[in-house]
């Protein structure tokens, strides 16, 4: 399929340097247990670094609604003007890790042409993801965890046992996982973090084949639009736990609230995804902190040109401490 290119190369790395400055940010929180200042620190990095760029952008996933977050809220502008663009973010995916010094926190961001990215409210949303390669359709939410397993199985050419699915460890996925116990799938637990775990499935090297289970919705479309970029397969459908997140995905202009979504909806067209390690993990290194300065490690992705950049970047210190 070819893939238009509308959205201006130049932002590719202009994208790096908003989740670089939100990384370093966070990554002075991490180890002490202060996961309110953490965010905080990322938020607002990742908002001023926005706000120096040539774009008109729309947050569409951020903070929460305007009357809950004051900055990065959802419909917020950012920018000096310029290309509109729709923008999801998460400047701190993992507030709990950070706080922990726990592996695999980052800073991450997406962004596509208007109305390419799902609105989606802040509730869970019910995923299954797997990698490229594998004919269309294979895993779908409405078949079992065992259906799928097998089909991935079959079309991998190898028995259940050599299936590895990522899922987060969560009470409520106690049923999930036991199914996949019985039938001797590898279960990777991952205690935060499902972009990264989605996104693990596109990489061979990481061992994970299939993603399965509830994490946020926003996350969901972040994951989504790596996706976009790189391949692979996912679905996913929004999950309700009372009335009031109903109602709240029916203020977002959802009308069904049983759909369900395929990757091309809930991310499409053009998209940039980028993301920088805050702490070391599988997909991305963290902040390093040296005499110096800091060391960085991203990766930005871009679907027209289903190109996969890392970027390690040195941020010196314009007058490091001599003695
Ligand atoms: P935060 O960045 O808000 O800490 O989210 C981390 C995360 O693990 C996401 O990756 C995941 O989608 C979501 O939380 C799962 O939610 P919950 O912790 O409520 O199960």
């Amino acid at each position: 399929m070819e893939r238009k290119s509308t959205l201006d190369r130049m932002l590719v790395l202009e994208m790096v340097r908003v989740t670089e400055a939100a990384a370093i940010a966070a990554s002075k929180w991490c180890g002490l247990g202060r996961e309110k200042e953490a965010d905080h620190a990322a938020v607002e990095s990742m908002r001023t670094a926005f706000n120096r760029l040539h774009i008109d952008g729309t947050v569409v996933i951020g903070e929460g609604e305007r009357d809950e977050a004051p900055m990065l809220f959802i419909g917020e502008k950012v920018g000096l003007g310029g290309p509109a663009v729709d923008i999801a973010l998460d400047p701190l995916e993992g507030t709990g890790l950070t706080a922990r010094f726990a592996p695999d926190s980052m800073a991450v961001l997406a962004i596509a042409e208007e109305g390419k990215l799902l609105n989606a409210p802040d509730v869970y949303m019910d995923k299954i993801a797997i990698g490229g390669g594998y004919p269309d359709a294979l895993v779908d939410l409405d078949k079992s965890p065992t259906e799928n397993v097998m089909a991935l199985a079959k079309a991998k050419g190898v028995t259940p046992q050599d299936i590895t699915v990522c899922v987060l460890d969560r009470v409520r996925h106690e049923k999930l996982i036991g199914e996949l116990r019985n039938i001797g799938a590898r279960i990777k637990l991952i205690p935060d973090g499902d972009i990264a775990g989605i996104i693990a499935t596109t990489d061979p090297e990481t061992g994970v084949d299939m993603y399965m289970g509830e994490g946020g919705a926003p996350e969901g479309v972040l994951a989504a639009a790596a996706l976009n970029c790189v391949g692979g397969q996912m679905q996913g459908r929004l999950v309700f736990r009372n009335d009031d997140e109903r109602s709240r995905a029916q203020r977002w202009g959802i009308t069904d609230l049983n759909r369900k979504y395929a990757l091309h909806d809930l991310a499409s067209g053009d998209t940039i995804f980028a993301a920088t390690g805050v702490t070391d993990g599988s997909m991305l290194k963290g902040v390093f902190r040296s005499r110096t300065g800091w060391r960085t490690d991203s990766l930005v992705m871009r679907a027209s040109t289903r190109t996969v950049r890392h970027v390690r970047t040195d941020h010196l210190l314009e007058d490091p401490p001599r003695s």
